[in-house]
């Protein structure tokens, strides 16, 4: 049995005052629409159907809210327990609101994202749980139908591929879900990891950099480095032009686009990984 809450077939949204703004033709990925309002949903789906399947109890993991969101809400579609660990202070309080409202049990720890990851890593090695983060191959597998989508959407893939780069997972995702025709890779950082306002990113070592830089490399992109008022600008120049609210983290794709990542009249996607309302300001 699937376990689902209708993930996936978000739209591809035409954004034509921000195509002419930037002098490219311009997609938005809009992953807010997923159930829980994140890409996360796509590949949490797969791997708590296949943790149902190998007769686990709960599920864990690390996270800076939107894994939390998702990996709860999953659980209790799947009627297992979840069990989420986030840095204190560091997740958004609608996020948190998001998995306690689907029965999620949450342990706060002091320290760094790779501190939590740890921690969850450790709970999860238990007989009966199932750790969900990104290095479940099974969340990569899920999370990689949003390019297959984008080739379908658009009836080839694009020039140039932007989106935020926390851990990387969601890279190689959509790396994997490319295959061969993979467009310009442009991963998008904050300056400040450590401290962004941008809270979804929040996380100073990547678990998948390696990957990343290799993709990147084979795609002939590069990793773009944005600041906190480049986020926040772009968040609004988002919601403003288009109608789109996202949250800060999930606007870093178009804020590299003011770094000239694309060129004149290129067709280029940028991933909108999350909703607005997760956000606490
Ligand atoms: N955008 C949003 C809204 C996110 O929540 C995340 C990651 C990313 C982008 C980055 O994706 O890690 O695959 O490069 N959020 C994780 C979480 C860390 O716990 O929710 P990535």
């Amino acid at each position: 049995m699937t376990v689902t809450l209708g993930e996936g077939r978000t739209p591809l949204l035409e954004v034509p005052r921000l195509s002419a703004r930037f002098g490219i033709e311009l997609w938005l990925k809009w992953e807010g629409a997923n159930p829980t309002g994140s890409f996360k949903d796509r590949g949490m789906s797969v791997a708590a159907t296949r943790a149902v399947e190998s007769g686990a109890h709960t599920l864990v993991c690390a996270s800076t809210g939107n894994t939390a969101a998702s990996c709860a809400a999953y659980a209790a579609r799947a009627g297992m327990h979840a069990t989420i660990v986030v840095v204190r202070g560091a997740a958004a309080g609608p996020k948190l609101a998001q998995v306690r409202a689907v029965g999620g049990e949450i342990v706060e720890i002091e320290g760094t994202f790779s501190d939590a990851f740890a921690h969850a890593e450790e709970i999860g090695s238990q007989p009966g749980h199932v750790l969900v983060n990104s290095t479940n191959p099974n969340r990569i597998e899920g999370q990689r139908s949003a390019a297959l989508e984008i080739l379908e959407q658009l009836g080839a893939a694009p020039d140039v591929l932007t989106l935020p780069y926390g851990g990387g997972g969601n890279t190689r995702a959509y790396a994997l879900g490319f295959g061969e025709r993979l467009p310009r890779f442009h991963p998008v950082q904050a300056a400040d990891r450590a401290g962004t306002i941008a809270s979804a990113i929040r996380i100073v070592e990547p678990v998948h950099r390696a990957d990343v830089e290799e993709i990147v490399a084979r795609s002939g992109g590069s990793i773009v480095t944005v600041d906190d008022e480049q986020i926040v600008a772009a968040r609004d120049l988002l919601g403003r032009e288009e109608g789109v609210f996202c949250e800060p983290a999930s606007a870093a794709g178009i804020a590299a686009l003011e770094h000239g990542t694309a060129r004149a009249g290129e067709r280029v996607v940028c991933v909108v990984t999350g909703h607005g309302l997760k956000a606490a300001a």
